[in-house]
């Protein structure tokens, strides 16, 4: 995707010691980042505030990371927000968390206009609260004519539970007639996934420091690289975003082949 280069110089204008955008090859941004946000909770606790209080500092780092990916020219930014195992917190949390998508997503609007981005969700969102399942239904509405970076934001979300739902749709459609057992393949199965439409993740961030995986996008981290943060999300800035691609450019990405080097 295009990028606006003065805007992408302002925004990493004044960088800390050991990153600048200078260590970014621009050619060779992923197209689809993934962020596994983890960290809330323990970066509130260990400020004696409470865990929600780390999800509310967690949306002022989703914005920054947002706005990084538009400014790098990402083409697709993901995000787990919520996952199928999320309902067995504290009642109060879980009711927090439906609030803050709900008033984020309002809030958020604006942004998401001006940087010309769409929103997608990844996950089962028929089961939330009625207000966050229409304020993100009116959110889908107003930014479908955008063009520019694909925001898909996981809430409700279990890959275990998005492959069984595949295999689900594929096996309706053959005992309706209408495919056929031989006909399902990689694609096929891919065209099922809540992701049908986007690439695949190149980078998959994890904060917080947890070396899991965590039921996330399963099928489409199969050649994903992974990157491991011991910064909580709320601290996690345009710089972590920096470092994460720095490192994700130094990996040799061999996909089950040979590297270059071992070619030739
Ligand atoms: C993980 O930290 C984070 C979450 C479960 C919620 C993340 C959600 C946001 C940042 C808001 C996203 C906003 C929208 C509009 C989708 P944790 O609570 O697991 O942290 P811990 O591991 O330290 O307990």
């Amino acid at each position: 995707m295009e990028f606006d280069e003065t805007k992408l110089r302002d925004h990493f204008a004044e960088p800390p010691s050991d990153i600048s955008l200078a260590d970014i090859d621009l050619a060779r941004i992923p197209r689809h980042i993934s962020c596994i946000m983890d960290g809330n909770g323990r970066w509130a606790t260990s400020r004696g505030l409470a865990r929600t209080e780390g999800h509310k500092a967690g949306i002022v780092s989703l914005r920054e990371i947002i706005t990084t990916a538009v400014r790098l020219g990402v083409d697709v930014l993901s995000a787990y927000a919520f996952s199928t195992e999320n309902w067995n917190r504290p009642q109060y949390e879980v009711d927090t968390l439906m609030y803050l998508f709900a008033k984020t997503f309002i809030d958020e609007l604006p942004l998401l206009h001006r940087e010309n981005a769409r929103v997608e969700f990844l996950g089962d969102i028929s089961a939330l609260p009625t207000r966050t399942r229409d304020v993100f239904a009116r959110g889908l509405e107003e930014c479908a004519d955008h063009t520019g970076m694909v925001l898909a934001l996981a809430v409700n979300y279990g890959a275990r539970a998005e492959i069984a739902r595949a295999a689900r749709l594929l096996a309706q459609e053959v005992a309706a007639g209408s495919l056929a057992p031989e006909d399902i393949d990689e694609r096929a199965f891919a065209g099922k996934l809540y992701t049908a439409d986007l690439p695949d993740p190149e980078l998959v961030v994890r904060t917080s420091g947890e070396m899991r995986v965590s039921n996330y996008l399963l099928w489409q981290v199969a050649y994903s690289e992974f990157y491991v943060t011991d910064t909580y999300w709320p601290d996690f800035d345009r710089w972590g975003l920096l470092r994460a691609i720095r490192a994700f450019q130094n990996r040799d990405r061999r996909f089950g082949g040979l590297s270059q080097s071992a070619k030739a």
